[in-house]
């Protein structure tokens, strides 16, 4: 069944300063590029893929309604735990009706990738923010396949697209560091002859490789000169069903980690969080900004690496953040720009333009906020530049979330340590990637309600 969401009315929250410090131990719901990656594999691989820890959000419930609409069975066995019955590559079959992947961007891209070498035709659309974002960027590679689309103006969904029959292997150098066109690329490959191969200039995110592999495909990984990768992908192989574990989502932990850092007398220890290397740039920048963060009980869960993380409250300073290390923390800053707000000195962080086509343009809603909240901030080209004045914000101002739920749950937490509350004007977004974020934060001993 395609995904209908109903259409909600706004939910305006408000975001006070605490009473007293953060304190407890959390988890963190799973991660949501690793879900999606396990619905869609789990829908290719031959046999009962069993998943716990599945985010179970409304992206994620977009792309298990996507998986169905096209032959495959997911199915909710309890509280994070799925089942997917997969159909084998190249099994899916037409779907009957559009296919509604919401707010979701990377099931957007994921999903085209395996539709466009499966010889069906299919309707994909989203929301009023899906329906902004590029989608050239995977029409243009998976065109070279064989796959042919039919869009609105920019490359936008609404679009059709129509799989290839006798797909052909490509040689792609990705002209973004983007994880979800590799991803697109690389599951293209699956039912297509011979070797698809990636190349990218920045490594980026890798829960495609890793999971390919768990299944039983054979996918290398090279490093090339200048520190970026070629990437295999043989195709044809067999995906056996495997167990899949998700760990807590590094991206989500990011909310209540700096929560953490930013009330003074806090300290919080987030569980079972995933700390693949490409994902940590976040940790990194926060180190250099002087936080005490402890990482404990380093483990693996299926094939991921994850730890435990405590974090403290203590002074921050400004940092310099070098463009390099935007793919490995791509999400994370609008929840670095509020950390920057409250540090001392300036915050540079460098390379953002990717963020102008995320769930909103966050360059410039990150710094429109943060200006109305009475933090010095400036946009130069690509580069974002906050002068924290290592004390509290002013705060008191309603944000704009433009359907972007790290933007909403990024303000909420400057609330938490601003000299006035500070409200956003809709709270719904965050039911995407983190649908406890209000009981969660408030366990904590956060001040986050909606107004009377
Ligand atoms: C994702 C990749 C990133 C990230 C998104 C999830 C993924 O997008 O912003 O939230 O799961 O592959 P890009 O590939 O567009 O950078």
């Amino acid at each position: 069944m395609a995904h209908n969401p109903s259409p909600r009315s706004p939910t305006p929250l408000i975001a006070a300063r605490p009473p007293m410090p953060l304190t407890g131990k959390i988890r963190v719901p799973g991660d949501k590029s690793i879900s999606h990656r396990a619905l869609m594999l789990g829908a290719l691989a031959v046999g009962r893929t069993e998943i716990s820890g599945l985010l179970e959000g409304e992206d994620v419930l977009a792309t298990a309604a996507a998986v169905n609409a096209l032959g495959a069975h997911a199915n909710r066995a309890g509280d994070g735990r799925w089942t997917v019955d997969g159909v084998g590559i190249g099994g899916l079959t037409e779907p009957q009706d559009l296919i509604d992947l919401g707010n979701s961007g990377t099931a957007a891209r994921l999903l085209l990738g395996i539709l466009a070498t499966h010889p069906l035709t299919a309707f994909v659309t989203g929301d009023a923010s899906l329906r902004r974002r590029p989608m050239g960027r995977v029409v243009d590679p998976l065109s070279r396949f064989g796959a042919r689309f039919v869009t609105r103006e920019g490359a936008r969904l609404p679009l059709a697209i129509s799989g290839a029959s006798d797909p052909i292997p490509i040689s792609y150098h990705l002209p973004v560091p983007s994880a979800q066109v590799k991803s697109a690329v690389l599951l293209a490959g699956l039912d297509t002859p011979g070797t698809t191969t990636v190349i990218e200039p920045q490594p980026t995110r890798d829960h495609t490789e890793r999971m390919l592999r768990h299944f039983g495909a054979t996918v290398g990984a090279e490093p090339i000169d200048g520190g970026g990768k070629r990437i295999t992908l043989e195709g044809h192989p067999e995906l056996a069903a495997a167990p899949i574990t998700v760990p807590g989502d590094p991206s989500s932990a990011a909310f209540p980690l700096i929560a953490a850092l930013i009330v003074p007398g806090s300290e919080v220890t987030i569980e079972g969080v995933g700390i693949n290397p490409l994902r940590t740039g976040l940790l990194e920048c926060l180190r250099e900004m002087g936080a005490d963060i402890a990482l404990l009980n380093e483990r693996d869960e299926g094939g991921e690496p994850v730890a435990d993380l405590r974090a403290r409250a203590g002074a921050l300073r400004g940092a310099d953040i070098p463009a390099e290390r935007a793919p490995r923390m791509i999400d994370e800053y609008p929840i670095l720009a509020v950390a920057a707000a409250c540090a001392g000195g300036r915050t540079v962080m460098r390379g953002l333009a990717e963020l102008r086509v995320k769930e909103s343009d966050r360059l410039t809603g990150i710094a429109a906020g943060l200006a109305k909240c009475g933090v010095r901030v400036a946009i130069e080209g690509d580069d974002l530049i906050v002068e924290g004045a290592g004390n509290y914000p002013a705060g008191g101002a309603l944000i704009e979330t433009s359907l972007d739920h790290r933007m909403a749950m990024a303000f909420l937490v400057l609330g938490l340590a601003a000299n006035d509350a500070v409200r956003i004007d809709d709270a719904a977004p965050i039911a995407t990637s983190f649908p406890d974020f209000l009981p969660l934060m408030n366990g904590l001993g956060c001040a986050i309600r909606g107004e009377a």
